[in-house]
């Protein structure tokens, strides 16, 4: 029998951002299935509270509170209180994160810029301070950021989300050098195309700047990925959970790539029409 042991997340303390939906949801899943207890921290609380609801019928140990990431006082409290309750927070996946509406910078508003930056690199910043802060003290914990394959190669039309990204990455490897010598770890996954509503809205408006139909856009992405297929969002899980597991205990300050072998998307748009 191979000892997986190593993989395990039990007697863990887990929170995991924006996990009412899509790639989050999926992460805390997997990880209460390794063990950990996981607070579902979301903005969406009464989704997130059935999805909670859900997994607990499913036997896994989870809670869910409602929590707005760009509110740094609600964030500091937030997680003061998950230490205070659980006795020690150990692992803090940083998966909320806002999409870009696609556009040309040359007509990018200052608020949409503002809105991305602020929930998707200031939000990921106000939660990795508050869980450091006690991760430091405890000298133990690790922190998993969701970057995006935007945030190492960038794609036209997104640019304030391709920044943001660019911005968790460079966060991740700061932290994880400020943290190392407490024993805490700092890494980052970066994900190729899942098809979550974040990302159906994103391929919609890209459909009609192309003028092609949903299913062409499918599969034209899935044309371009390697390994020939689109991500699940157990195929994030899987990346995250291995980062946050005792396996990685010697990894820190590392972006892992899951994409299906996919670096990025980086088609340059024709001229736009005169108006
Ligand atoms: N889906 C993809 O293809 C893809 C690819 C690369 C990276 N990502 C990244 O993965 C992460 C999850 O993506 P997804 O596709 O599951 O997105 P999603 O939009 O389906 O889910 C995001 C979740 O974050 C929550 N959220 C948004 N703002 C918040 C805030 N201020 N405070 C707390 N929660 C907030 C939302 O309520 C939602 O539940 C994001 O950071 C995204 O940028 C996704």
């Amino acid at each position: 029998m191979p000892d997986d042991s190593k993989y395990q997340l039990m007697n863990t303390t887990a929170v995991v951002t924006g996990s009412a939906q899509g790639l989050g949801l999926g992460t805390a899943a997997e990880l209460a299935r390794l063990g950990a207890h996981v607070i579902l921290a979301d903005l969406q609380d009464e989704k997130a509270q059935s999805a909670a609801e859900e997994l607990r019928g499913q036997k896994l140990s989870v809670d869910a509170v409602a929590v707005d990431i760009t509110d740094s006082g609600a964030v500091d409290a937030f997680f003061n209180r998950i230490a205070a309750e659980r006795g020690t927070l150990d692992i803090l996946v940083n998966n909320a994160g806002l999409g870009q509406d696609v556009c040309p910078i040359v007509e990018l508003s200052d608020e949409h810029w503002n809105q991305v930056l602020n929930v998707t690199l200031t939000g990921t910043f106000h939660c990795c301070r508050a869980a450091g802060r006690i991760m430091e003290r405890q000298e133990s914990g690790t922190i998993v950021n969701v970057a995006s394959i935007n945030g190492q190669n960038p794609a036209a039309l997104v640019a304030a989300y391709n920044v943001a990204k660019a911005g968790v990455i460079s966060l991740t490897r700061t932290l994880a050098m400020e943290l190392a010598a407490y024993g805490v770890r700092v890494n980052a996954v970066s994900p190729g195309p899942v098809y979550t509503d974040f990302n159906k809205r994103v391929m919609a408006q890209r459909c009609e700047s192309l003028g092609i139909g949903e299913s062409e856009m499918i599969d034209r992405v899935r044309q371009a990925v390697p390994l020939g297929r689109w991500g699940e969002p157990e195929d994030i899980a899987q990346g995250i959970a291995f980062l946050c597991s005792p396996a990685a205990g010697w990894i820190t300050g590392e972006v892992l790539t899951v994409s299906g072998g996919l670096s990025g998307v980086s088609a340059a748009p024709p001229k736009r029409a005169k108006k």
